[in-house]
C-alpha cells in the first residue's frame, strides 16, 4: 500500500519547510497544492490565472479545480510509493475526494501531523518569508536567511516575496483557515490519524518531534 502523509496546519506554520525535509527522509514525493498553483502561474496557464485571482485575496481556490490538479499530480510515477501532501486537503470536500482517489491508487492517508503556532508567530513567519523562484526553496529574513542576500543557496536563483504574504493577506488566509480547514482536525482525529506537533520550536526541533512521532505510528 502506498503511504500518504497529510501535513495539516495554518498558513506560515512551517508545512512546506517540514515537507521538504520529510520528503528526503521518508523517500516520498512532496506534493504542495500552493506550489502547484504557483508553478501554473509561472507558466501562465488558465489554471494559474484562475488560482491567482483567489490567492491574491487570501481565499481558497474552488474545490473542483484543486481536486483535479492533485489527482493529476499523484497519478504520476514519482507518487507510486505515496507522497507528503502539503496544503491539501483543505476542506471536508477535498478530504472526501482524497479518500476516494487514494483507493484507486492503492493507498490511504496513514498519518496527519497537525502543526500549530499562535497567530503572531504565523504572521511573523509568513511576512518574513523569501521563496526561491526556480524550485520554491523556503527562507526567512530572520530565522533562515540565504547565505547571499536574495539568492537561493541550493540553485542560485532569485528569491522573492510571495504576493499573498502581505500582512493583510496573511491575516485573511488565517481567517479562511479557521473557517474552512479547521474541521479537518476533528475529521482526522476521529480516524485516529492526527498527531499534534508544537510548531513554535526551531525548525530542527519540529523535525525531530515529527520524525519521532511518525516512528511511533
Ligand atoms: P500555500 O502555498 O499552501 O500556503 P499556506 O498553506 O497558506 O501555507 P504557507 O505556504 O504560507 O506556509 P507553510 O506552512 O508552508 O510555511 P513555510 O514552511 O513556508 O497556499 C497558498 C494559497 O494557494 C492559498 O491561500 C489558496 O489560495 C491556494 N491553495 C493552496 N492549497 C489549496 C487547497 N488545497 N485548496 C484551495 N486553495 C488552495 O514557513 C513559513 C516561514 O517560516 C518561512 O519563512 C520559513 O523559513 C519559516 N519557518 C518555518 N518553520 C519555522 C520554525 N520552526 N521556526 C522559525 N521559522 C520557521
Ligand atoms: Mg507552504
Amino acid at each position: 500500500m502506498a503511504t500518504y502523509i497529510v501535513l495539516l496546519g495554518p498558513p506560515g506554520v512551517g508545512k512546506g519547510t517540514q515537507a521538504r525535509l520529510l520528503s528526503e527522509t521518508q523517500k516520498l514525493a512532496h506534493v504542495s497544492s500552493g506550489d502547484l498553483f504557483r508553478e501554473n502561474l509561472k507558466n501562465q496557464t488558465d489554471l494559474g490565472k484562475l488560482a491567482k485571482s483567489y490567492m491574491d485575496k487570501g481565499e481558497l481556490v474552488p474545490d473542483d479545480v484543486t481536486i483535479s490538479m492533485i489527482r493529476d499530480r499523484i497519478s504520476r510515477p514519482d507518487c507510486e510509493a505515496g507522497a507528503i501532501l502539503d496544503g491539501f486537503p483543505r476542506t471536508p470536500a477535498q478530504a472526501d475526494a482524497l479518500e476516494i482517489m487514494l483507493k484507486e491508487f492503492h493507498g490511504a492517508v496513514n498519518v496527519v501531523p497537525y502543526i500549530t503556532a499562535a497567530e503572531n508567530i504565523l504572521i511573523e513567519r509568513a511576512s518574513g518569508r523569501w521563496t526561491c523562484r526556480a524550485q520554491g526553496h523556503i527562507y526567512h529574513e530572520k530565522f533562515n536567511p540565504p547565505k547571499q542576500a536574495r539568492v537561493c543557496d541550493v540553485d542560485g536563483s532569485e528569491v522573492y516575496q510571495r504576493d499573498d504574504d502581505k500582512v493583510e493577506t496573511v491575516t485573511k488566509r488565517i481567517r479562511v483557515y479557521f473557517d474552512q480547514t479547521i474541521p479537518l482536525v476533528e475529521y482526522y482525529r476521529k480516524e485516529g490519524k492526527l498527531i499534534e506537533i508544537d510548531g513554535t520550536q526551531a525548525v530542527e526541533d519540529v523535525t525531530k518531534v515529527l520524525l519521532a512521532s511518525l516512528k511511533k505510528k
